[in-house]
């Protein structure tokens, strides 16, 4: 920025003169074997890639400017970073990071971008380029519902399976920009990183500023080739730990069973007759702690609520597991209620500006993690619990932004510091836990898929994808998140009907068909359940145990899109493919219908496969060209999930 180019530039760096122009001229080029680590911060990781950097360096100021880019050799994707080091004698403050600046010849291109609100994350947008800039970010200080942290430039006839498209997302969780400038010759240049709203960053003689990682996709392959890269990146170069490719336990959930209101009987009532039913992991969701019967207290209160739980949770871990299940606790660790003991010691704890109403939603406050010794806390109180009791699996929730920002301890000069400090401070304590406890399986939330990016999944294998568990929602928001996320990171589950969220009945075999494409379980009083409806639950679980492994780690192709019509289609591929799982359905019911047909992807042509549930073969060729014909059932919200097998 501040030479003849005019646009707005990658990155702003002033100098201690007040200079905000940037010249920064060639020193050196060298190429690596394999990828280093970004210290502090999530990133792909691959031992079969290539890395370059590049260094410039500014002619006055004394900026160092490094650029780093990895090529993998299994996936169409470049990984690039920028870090920027202070070479000069006086303070630099950066204004302004992108982590990736993508100069394209033409706008012949739409932006598609994955947008939304809570229970309705990840809708897929699509518009055509225009002069000016088109962009989405977030400057809530999570990734956020209303936005993820992802772009694609598609050419306007690119479809599902068809078509070059350039995918574009940030492995981050805070605050980000993602958008498109086209110039006066119709250039467009695609940008994305940390937000510069609201960001600034010292940085004192020798000191350095490492950007977020982005990650670039190339697919002529439509959307779909774009997804299977990102999926790939998520298995093979981002997602960590012993569940990285393992199955995932089938859960259940007492959220939408008891909220908040259960003690230790009514507890072991459900999980009894869900081991009955062949589910594996008993997650204990919001309540446990503190004195918390709705959510105006307790955050930060991490001890047991001895009213609830007189025996307390290593006794509950011993009887879950005596019954066959592990055990998962909720956690809402960054958070603080006024209402609180914490509060009530460390009332300067909580991010807010001083002097001002500190502004509370959902009745509460976030915890000010540019803090080490709030980060300290935060990990010990979590730790301390997974130390003194057998827990298996946390579920990491996260429910509300930033307002009133400011931190007590920055100085007034790196108050703009805290956001990204924030996550720093965040990924400490990710880092701490998720080590020290290799065994426990962590799920990220955020009021559903408030913080659903790389960023969380890099610590944590799977993610809540919303708050909405309507089968017929789910749909469109597992369609939408799988544009990047792979099935093995989205945590989805059966639910009661009318459902909490949307008052639809759906049929329970549609609501299993669509949470059994992600990370498998139960959200709802199963005691409540008649004795047929039990017995299908039983059934249910029994197929994802033998289907899960396709399910969760096989290649994924979206069919049909529910943002264009009432039906929602897509097909899970194992990755030697003798095994698939076709779901389709269609949210309203239709009058005189013929048996539908959808023409199948990812199969291999030269095999027969035979449709389990009706007892039918044909060949892959044929499925994949004239496509695959059966009966949908009557009523709303109807759906069919079709096991594939290949023949001999
Ligand atoms: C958030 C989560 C829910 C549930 C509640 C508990 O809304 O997304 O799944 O855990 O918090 O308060």
């Amino acid at each position: 920025f501040g030479f003849s180019d005019m646009r707005e530039g990658a990155f702003t760096v002033r100098a201690a003169s007040g200079s905000r122009t940037s010249d920064l001229r060639f020193v050196s080029a060298t190429a690596q074997e394999g990828k280093p680590a970004l210290g502090g911060l999530p990133a792909t990781f691959a031992s079969d890639a290539k890395t370059l950097r590049l260094v410039l360096r500014d002619v006055v100021s004394g900026l160092r400017v490094t650029l780093c880019y990895t090529i993998f050799e299994d996936v169409d994707a470049i990984a690039r970073s920028v870090l920027f080091e202070n070479e000069g004698a006086s303070d630099l403050h950066i204004e302004r990071a992108m982590s990736l600046c993508l100069d394209l010849t033409d706008a012949d291109y739409e932006l598609i971008t994955l947008s939304g609100a809570w229970s309705r994350e990840r809708e897929v947008i699509r518009r055509p380029l225009a002069p000016g800039e088109t962009s989405v970010s977030s400057v809530r200080g999570a990734s956020s519902l209303q936005a993820s942290p992802f772009v694609a430039l598609a050419r306007p006839d690119a479809t599902e399976c068809a078509g070059e498209v350039i995918g574009a997302a940030l492995v981050y969780s805070g605050n980000f920009y993602a958008g498109v400038h086209v110039d006066q010759h119709r250039m467009a240049r695609l940008m994305l990183g940390l937000h510069d709203h609201d960001f600034e960053w010292a940085l004192a003689p020798r000191e350095t500023f490492q950007t977020p990682e982005a990650l670039l996709t190339y697919s002529a392959e439509g959307f779909n080739g774009m997804s299977a890269q990102f999926h790939r990146l998520c298995a093979e170069h981002l997602v960590r730990g012993k569940y990285a490719h393992a199955p995932r336990p089938i859960l259940i959930n007492n959220w939408e069973a008891t909220y908040f209101n259960f003690d230790e009987e009514k507890l072991l009532t459900i999980a009894k007759t869900a081991a009955k039913v062949g589910v594996e992991l008993f997650v204990l969701d919001d309540g446990w702690f503190g004195r918390r019967n709705d959510d105006t207290t307790s955050l930060g209160d991490w001890q047991v609520d001895e009213r609830k739980l007189p025996h307390g949770l290593g006794s509950l871990a011993e009887q879950i597991h005596g019954l066959g299940l592990k055990l998962g606790l909720w956690f809402e660790p960054e958070m603080i209620s006024v209402q609180s003991k914490l509060y009530r010691a460390h009332p300067d704890w909580c991010i807010h500006a001083e002097g001002y109403e500190r502004v509370e939603y959902r009745q509460q406050l976030v915890l000010d993690l540019s803090r080490a010794e709030v980060c300290e806390h935060v990990y010990r109180s979590v730790r301390d619990i997974l130390a003194a009791s057998p827990i298996d699996y946390v579920k990491w929730d996260m429910n509300r932004n930033f307002t009133d920002i400011g931190s007590a301890a920055l100085p007034p000069e790196r108050q703009k510091e805290l956001a990204h400090r924030y996550m720093l401070g965040l990924y400490g304590v990710l880092e701490r836990l998720t080590t020290e406890f290799p065994d426990v399986l962590f799920e990220s939330c955020a009021s559903g898929g408030g913080r659903f990016d790389l960023g969380m999944l890099y610590y944590m294998p799977q993610t809540w994808c919303s708050d909405n568990t309507d089968a017929v929602s789910r749909g469109r928001i597992q369609y939408g998140s799988s544009m990047v996320f792979p099935p093995f990171s989205m945590g989805a589950h059966v639910s009661a009907v009318p459902n909490h969220q949307t008052g639809r009945i759906t049929p329970l075999a549609t609501r299993a068909s669509v949470a059994m494409s992600g990370c498998f379980g139960y959200e709802l009083d199963l005691n409540a359940l008649s004795a047929e409806e039990i017995q299908e639950v039983a059934r249910q679980i029994e197929r994802v145990k033998k289907l899960r492994q396709t399910l969760l780690y096989g290649r994924f192709y979206r069919l049909r899109s529910p943002f264009e019509g009432d039906e929602t289609a897509w097909i899970t591929v194992a990755p030697d493919q003798r095994e698939a799982v076709l779901l389709f359905m269609r949210a309203m019911a239709r009058a005189n219908t013929m048996p539908e047909l959808v023409r199948l992807y990812g199969l291999n042509a030269d095999m027969r496969y035979r449709v389990e549930e009706t007892g039918e073969s044909y060949g892959g060729d044929q499925l994949m060209r004239q496509g695959l014909c059966f009966a949908l059932p009557t009523g709303d919200a109807a759906s069919v999930s079709l096991t594939l097998r290949a023949l001999e």
